[in-house]
């Protein structure tokens, strides 16, 4: 009889487990104050009809191509929001990413958003790795119409598999998913992190940290 109450009680936490998801809003919306720097879901700007306007729920521009010329080749134009305050508390944002041929959008995680990723112009090289201990790479060839998903958090990549120009639209499953880019934040860190830390993780010399962190 316990045994079975307990067989019960772990189905009832292992079903609420797989249903576990974002609350849902409070209100209709809560559009954010563009004055609240960086506390988005904080404060709303406006919780009455009074003082709403379309253009707190608009971002125009998403046609104009980014600019790829740099060290990679891509470009992100993000519409979080920063740029679109009717997004705050909708669990929901999306983004532009240009490539210039072969050009790569670097590995990167967004530590707060799964992603959903449509190829509009091109092909694209993907992965995604998974966690420790069996960072298994999961990849794939995109062709143009192609979608693919990028699970919360972990470190992805896109890169432009032709001599074309590449377009991709994504959609993040929050309004502000914040991108870490493995080799900036490693190597291009503010104060710099202790080369020998970096020499011992990657198990190279100091002087190629030296020279990778020269780059950032
Ligand atoms: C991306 O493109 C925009 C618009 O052309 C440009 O202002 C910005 O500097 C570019 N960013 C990078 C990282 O090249
Ligand atoms: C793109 O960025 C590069 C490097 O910053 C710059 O030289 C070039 O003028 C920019 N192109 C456009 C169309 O803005």
């Amino acid at each position: 009889m316990t045994s079975r109450l307990l067989v019960s009680a772990l189905l009832l936490v292992a079903c609420s487990l797989a249903l576990a998801s974002d609350p849902s809003p409070l209100q209709d919306f809560c559009v954010a104050d563009r004055d609240s720097k960086g506390t988005y879901g904080c404060q709303c700007y406006t919780r009455e009809w009074r003082g709403l306007q379309a253009d707190d729920f608009l971002f125009r521009g998403l046609h104009l191509m980014g600019n790829t010329t740099n060290d990679v080749g891509s470009n992100v134009t993000a519409v979080n929001v920063a740029q679109l305050p009717g997004l705050n508390t909708l669990g929901i944002s999306m983004a532009r990413i240009d490539f210039a041929p072969w050009g790569l959008n670097a590995p990167h995680t967004h530590p707060r958003a799964t992603e959903i990723l449509t190829v509009i112009e091109g092909s694209l090289l993907v992965g995604f790795v998974t966690s420790n201990p069996e960072n298994r790479l999961i990849t794939k060839r995109l062709q143009k119409g192609d979608v693919f998903v990028f699970p919360e958090g972990l470190i992805h990549f896109q890169q432009n598999a032709g001599n074309g120009y590449a377009l991709a639209i994504a959609a993040l499953s929050i309004q502000n998913p914040g991108t870490i880019t493995i080799a900036n934040a490693l190597f291009g860190s503010n104060p710099d992190i202790a080369c020998d830390v970096l020499a011992k993780a990657f198990q190279v010399d100091i002087k190629v940290v030296q020279q990778i962190q020269s780059k950032f």
